[in-house]
C-alpha cells in the first residue's frame, strides 16, 4: 500500500524531480501519453530509451529471483481472471480507499494523503469519507450487463495463487519454493501523480515464497534483507534507501505484517517495494470459494496444510524511477563526484552498467570514410553482445555529452590511429580515464569492465 512520510532533506538538488522529468522527455526516456491530443491523465508511455532501462531493471530482478536461484519458477498469468478470484481474494470488498471531495473545490482526494486543509484551494470542508474501489471494471464480450463484467487484474499475485497447485504438480518443487511473474497491474487510483510513481496502469513484479506456517517469520526476515540488498547492489545510495515496518493500521486486508523498502524521492520516501506476510490467507480463501483442495502434502512428515506466503511484491515504474533519480547528477563549477574535468551544467546518468539502456557508443572521430568503414565494423561486433549506439554527428565531445547525459558506460572512438594500428579508445563515463585498446581484445576488455 501507498505511504509518504517524510520530506527530504535541501542537501540534493534542487528542482530535481523536475530535471529528471524534462530529461526523460527530452531523451525519450518517457512520454506523456496520447500527446497529441492533451494526452490522458498520470498515463505515460516508455520511449526508445525508457523501454531499455525498465527492460533492464525486469531483467535483473529475474535474473535475481529466479534464474540465479533453484527454488523459484517464472509464470506468466492473464490480466483477466474470472471474477471469483477478487471475490475470494477479498478485493471486491475490501480494496478500497477511503474518498473524501472539497466542499468548496470539488476536487477528491485519498483522505489518508491530506491533512485538515484541501491540497488545491486549502479549505478546511469536506464531505463524508466513502469507500472507493480500486478496481477497473470491464465487460467481456458483446453484452454490456452486470454479468459479463470483469475486473483488470489489480495485483499479480492472484494469477500465482490460483496456478499454485498446477505450478506443483508441475515442476515438482518442495517447500520452501517461489512462483515469480512480472506483469501489468491496474488500480484506479484516485490521486495518481509524481510522474510514473503511482500510475493507474503500472507493472508490478511478484514473487510469491511458499513456506512452512512455523518458518514464515524467519523468511519474512530473510526477504527483506535480500530485497533490501538488490536495491544497493544496483547502485541505489543507501542513505536514500530504507526498510520500514508497518504500523497495525496500515497492513491489507491479507497482510499478518509488512515491511517496505522506501526510497528518498525529491517528494518524500515513499514505497518502492512491499514485503508482506499473506499468511495462508490466500490459498485457504481460493480453496473455500473454488472447493478445489490447494493443501500441500509434505513427504517428510506426512502432514497436509496450507503453506504460509511471503511475498516481495515491487513496482517495476516505481523501480525504474528510483534508478533515474538516484544516477542523476548535473556538473556543479566543472566536478563531478567521480572527475574532474566538466563542465558547468552538464549531465551525467550515474546508472548501474547493467540497467544503462546504451552499454557501448561507437564514435568515429571524423565523418571520414575509413574512420566510418572501421566504426561500422566494430558496432556491428559489439551489437552481437550488447545494446550499443553508432553516433558519427557532431563534435566529439558533443558526442560524449549526450550519451553521459543517457548514462551509457564507455564510448569507444575510432580516429586515425586506429586506421594505422588497429586500436581504439575506451572512455570510462564516471572517471572519463581514456584507455587505448587493441581492437582484438576489444570485447573482451568491455566485458570486464562492464561486468555484467
Ligand atoms: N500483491 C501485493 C501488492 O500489490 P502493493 O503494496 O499494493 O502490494 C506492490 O503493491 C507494489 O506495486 C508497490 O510497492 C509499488 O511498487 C507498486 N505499485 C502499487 N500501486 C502502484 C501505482 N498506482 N503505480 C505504480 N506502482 C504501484
Amino acid at each position: 500500500m501507498n505511504n509518504e512520510v517524510g520530506i527530504m532533506d535541501n542537501s540534493r538538488m534542487e528542482n530535481l524531480m523536475e530535471k529528471v522529468v524534462n530529461l526523460a522527455k527530452r531523451r525519450g526516456f518517457v512520454f506523456p501519453s496520447s500527446e497529441i491530443y492533451e494526452g490522458l491523465a498520470s498515463t505515460w508511455d516508455y520511449g526508445p530509451l525508457g523501454v531499455l532501462l525498465k527492460n533492464n531493471v525486469k531483467q535483473a530482478w529475474w535474473k535475481t529471483i529466479i534464474q540465479m536461484r533453484d527454488d523459484v519458477v517464472g509464470l506468466d498469468a492473464a490480466i483477466l481472471m474470472n471474477k471469483k478470484v477478487w471475490e475470494a481474494s477479498g478485493h471486491t470488498q475490501n480494496f478500497a480507499d477511503l474518498l473524501v471531495e472539497c466542499k468548496s473545490c470539488h476536487k477528491r482526494f485519498r483522505k489518508d494523503h491530506i491533512g485538515e486543509t484541501c491540497p488545491n484551494c486549502g479549505k478546511k470542508e469536506f464531505t463524508e469519507d466513502r469507500q472507493f474501489n480500486l478496481m477497473f471494471k470491464t465487460f467481456m464480450g458483446p453484452v454490456e450487463d452486470e454479468t459479463s463484467s470483469i475486473f483488470l487484474r489489480p495485483e499479480t499475485a492472484q494469477g500465482i495463487f490460483v496456478n499454485f497447485k498446477n505450478v506443483l504438480n508441475t515442476s515438482r518443487k518442495k517447500l520452501p519454493f517461489g512462483i515469480a511473474q512480472i506483469g501489468k497491474a491496474f488500480r484506479n487510483e484516485i490521486t495518481p501523480g509524481n510522474f510514473t510513481f503511482r500510475t493507474r496502469e503500472f507493472e508490478q513484479m511478484e514473487l510469491e515464497w511458499f513456506c512452512k506456517p512455523d518458518e514464515a517469520d524467519s523468511w519474512y526476515e530473510y526477504w527483506a534483507n535480500e530485497r533490501y540488498r538488490w536495491y544497493e547492489k544496483l547502485g541505489i545510495n543507501k542513505d536514500n534507501l530504507r526498510k520500514r515496518n508497518h504500523g497495525k493500521d496500515e497492513l491489507a486486508h491479507y497482510a499478518k505484517s509488512a515491511t517496505d523498502i522506501e526510497y528518498q524521492f525529491p517528494f518524500g520516501w515513499s514505497e518502492l517495494e512491499g514485503i508482506a506476510n499473506r499468511t495462508d490467507f490466500d490459498l485457504k480463501q481460493h480453496q473455500e470459494l473454488s472447493k478445489k483442495e490447494l493443501m500441500y502434502f509434505d513427504d517428510e512428515t506426512k502432514e497436509k496444510y496450507l503453506p504460509y506466503i511471503i511475498e516481495p511484491s515491487a513496482g517495476a515504474d516505481r523501480a525504474t524511477l528510483a534508478f533515474l533519480v538516484d544516477a542523476y547528477e548535473e556538473v556543479i563549477g566543472n566536478k563531478t563526484e567521480t572527475a574532474h574535468e566538466r563542465t558547468e551544467g552538464e549531465v551525467v546518468l550515474h546508472l548501474h552498467p547493467s540497467l544503462a539502456p546504451i552499454k557501448v557508443a561507437i564514435l568515429p572521430l571524423m565523418k571520414k570514410e575509413p574512420l566510418q568503414n572501421l566504426a561500422k565494423e566494430i558496432n556491428s561486433m559489439l551489437k552481437e553482445i550488447w545494446f550499443c549506439d553508432y553516433d558519427e554527428t557532431g563534435s566529439i565531445g558533443r558526442r560524449y555529452r549526450r550519451q553521459d547525459e543517457v548514462g551509457t558506460p564507455f564510448c569507444v572512438t575510432i580516429d586515425f590511429e586506429s586506421i594505422e594500428n588497429k586500436t581504439v579508445t575506451i572512455r570510462d563515463r564516471d572517471s572519463l580515464v581514456q584507455e587505448r585498446v587493441t581492437i582484438k581484445e576489444l570485447d573482451q576488455v568491455l566485458k570486464n569492465k562492464l561486468n555484467i
